[in-house]
C-alpha cells in the first residue's frame, strides 16, 4: 500500500496543486476542504502526514494542529504557508508542526520534506521500542534525527540533557515533601503518588502498581478513611491531594495509627500548598524550557533544509566554538549558552527571503542591507523564549567588529558580549575557508593569515591569537 498524505486547504487549487505533485511522487493523497473535515478524515488514514494551511474557516490550522496533536502525537504536519511567514511557522511549530512549505511549491521540496516524514518516522517508531518511559527521551531522541555530523550530536545531546537535569526538578520537590511530612507526623507511613490523568489512577512509582484515585480527591478534597477490624490494629488512612494551577497532580497518602487531627492535617495542608507554588514555578519553567528546545529543534531544522551551502556552516562555527571554549577553559554554563547560540546563530536567515539568501552571485548593496538584518531577526525570534535571554543578544551582535564597524549597532571592543566574539571568530573563519558557489575557499593558512591582519580591526585581539594557536596547532 503507498502511503498517504492529507491536505487541507481551503483553497481548491493548492489543494489540486500539492496534490498532484505529492501523486507524481508516487505518495496517495486525499484533500479536506477545512479542519472539522479534516478531523472527520483522521479515522480513514493512517496518513504519513498532514500538510495544512493555516487561514482557514471555520477551524484555523493552529487550531487543527492541536487538536490532531492531542489525538496523535506522532502524525507529522506540515504547514502550507502562502508567504514564508516565521511568525507563522514557529507559531504552527509551537504547536506541534514539524516543518512548513510555502509558495512556490516545487516537487524537490516536497519530496525532501517527505523523505524527511519518513525518516523520523522510522526513527520515532525505534525509539519507542525502546523506550517510551519519557517525554525528555523522545525530545532528545528526536533531536538525534535533526542533527546530521555524530560527534557533533553528542556533544550538542550532553549539553542539553545535562542542563535539564541540573534544574531542580519536581520530583526532588515530591520528595522533600515525603520527608517533611514524615518528620510533622512521626511514625506514620507516608508515600506520594503521582496521578496518571489519561485514566484517573495514582501510580506508585517504586512499585509501578496503578490505583484508582477517589473521586473527593479528584475534585480536590482531601479522603479520610478508618480501616477497622480485619488487621490487627485500627488504621487511618487520610490522603491529601496536590494541586497545581488547579489540577490534581497526585496525591500525599498518609497512613497512622490514629487519626491526624486538625493540627496535623494544617500542617499537611500548608506544606502542600507552599509545594505547590514552588511547583509552579518550576512546572513552568520547565515548560518553558521543554517549548523552546522544540522551538529550538524546528528552528535548526528551517535553517538547514534553506540553504544547502550553509547546511553544515552552522555546525561547523558550533564546532569551533567550543574548540575556543575549551581553550578559554570557559565554566559549564557559558558553554551551553556558547553552543546554543553558535548553532543558531544564523537563524535570523529564516527571515530573508529565497532570492537573495539563494541568490548564486555577489549581493548588491540593496540585498546585502537586507543580509545584514538576520542578527536583528535572529535576536527577535528568541526573544520570547526567557530562558534565551543570554543567547539573544549573543546572537545579535555576532557581527559587530571590535573596531566599531559592524552591524547591527556599530558596537566597539568590550562592549561586544564576549561569546558573541568568539562567534564571530569561527563564522568568519569558516565562511572564508568554505567554498561558494562563486569562489572557491581559502585554505586554512591564508584564513589564519586574513584573521592575523584584522587583529583590533574586526576580530578582538586577544580572542583572534588564541584562536589563531589553536588552530594552526601551536
Ligand atoms: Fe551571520
Amino acid at each position: 500500500m503507498h502511503d498517504k498524505v492529507l491536505i487541507v486547504d481551503d483553497d481548491p487549487g493548492i489543494r489540486s496543486t500539492i496534490s498532484a505533485l505529492i501523486n507524481e511522487l508516487g505518495y496517495g493523497s486525499e484533500t479536506a476542504a477545512d479542519g472539522m473535515d479534516a478531523m472527520g478524515m483522521l479515522d480513514s488514514g493512517p496518513y504519513l502526514c498532514v500538510f495544512t494551511d493555516i487561514v482557514m474557516p471555520n477551524m484555523s490550522g493552529l487550531e487543527l494542529i492541536r487538536k490532531i496533536k492531542a489525538r496523535d502525537v506522532s502524525l507529522p504536519i506540515i504547514v502550507i504557508t502562502g508567504y514564508a511567514s516565521v511568525e507563522i511557522a514557529i507559531d504552527a511549530m509551537k504547536c506541534g508542526a514539524s516543518d512548513f512549505i510555502s509558495k512556490p511549491f516545487k516537487v524537490r521540496q516536497i519530496e525532501l520534506l517527505l523523505n524527511k516524514v519518513k525518516r523520523e518516522k522510522s526513527l520515532l517508531e525505534e525509539n519507542r521500542r525502546f523506550s517510551d518511559a519519557l517525554h525528555l527521551h523522545r525530545l532528545i531522541d528526536n533531536l538525534v534525527g535533526q542533527l546530521e555530523d555524530k560527534n557533533e550530536e553528542i556533544i550538542s545531546l550532553q549539553a542539553i540533557s545535562e542542563k535539564i537535569i541540573s534544574l531542580k526538578g519536581i520530583r526532588d520537590l515530591v520528595g522533600a515533601i515525603v520527608d517533611v511530612s514524615k518528620q510533622i507526623l512521626e511514625e506514620a507511613e507516608v508515600a506520594f503518588f503521582p496521578l496518571s490523568r489519561k485514566d484517573n489512577k495514582l501510580v506508585d512509582t517504586l512499585s509501578g502498581k496503578e490505583m484508582p484515585a477517589d473521586a473527593e480527591l479528584l475534585l480536590g478534597n482531601i479522603v479520610r478513611k478508618h480501616n477497622s477490624g480485619s488487621a490487627l490494629l485500627d488504621k487511618f488512612e487520610t490522603i491529601f491531594p496536590l494541586m497545581i494551577e488547579g489540577q490534581v497532580f497526585g496525591a500525599l497518602h498518609i497512613v497512622s495509627s490514629s487519626k491526624l487531627g486538625e493540627e496535623k492535617e494544617g500542617k499537611i495542608l500548608y506544606l502542600l500548598n507552599r509545594s505547590a507554588e514552588r511547583m509552579e514555578n518550576v512546572a513552568l519553567y520547565e515548560g518553558l524550557y521543554e517549548n523552546m528546545l522544540s522551538t529550538l529543534n524546528s528552528m535548526a531544522k528551517i535553517l538547514d533544509a534553506r540553504d544547502p551551502h550553509t547546511s553544515q556552516h552552522s555546525t561547523r562555527v558550533t564546532s569551533l566554538s567550543m574548540t575556543m571554549a575549551q581553550a578559554l577553559g570557559l565554566a559549564q554554563e557559558e558553554r551551553d549558552t556558547l553552543y546554543i547560540a553558535a548553532s543558531l546563530h544564523d537563524i535570523g536567515k529564516v527571515g530573508i527571503p529565497d532570492d537573495i539568501l539563494l541568490k548564486p552571485g555577489r549581493l548588491t548593496d540593496e540585498e546585502y542591507a537586507v543580509i545584514r538584518k538576520h542578527p536583528d531577526i535572529g535576536a527577535d525570534i528568541l526573544k520570547p523564549l526567557p530562558p534565551m535571554a543570554k543567547e539573544t543578544e549573543i546572537i545579535r551582535h555576532h557581527h559587530e567588529r571590535y573596531d566599531g564597524k559592524g552591524y547591527p549597532l556599530g558596537l566597539k571592543g568590550e562592549d561586544i558580549p564576549y561569546l558573541s566574539r568568539i562567534i564571530a571568530l569561527a563564522d568568519s573563519f569558516d565562511a572564508m575557508t568554505s567554498d561558494r558557489p562563486y569562489r572557491a575557499g581559502m585554505t586554512a593558512e591564508e584564513a589564519l593569515l586574513e584573521i592575523t591582519r584584522c587583529k583590533g580591526l574586526q576580530f578582538d585581539p586577544v580572542l583572534a591569537q588564541i584562536f589563531i594557536e589553536k588552530m594552526s596547532g601551536s
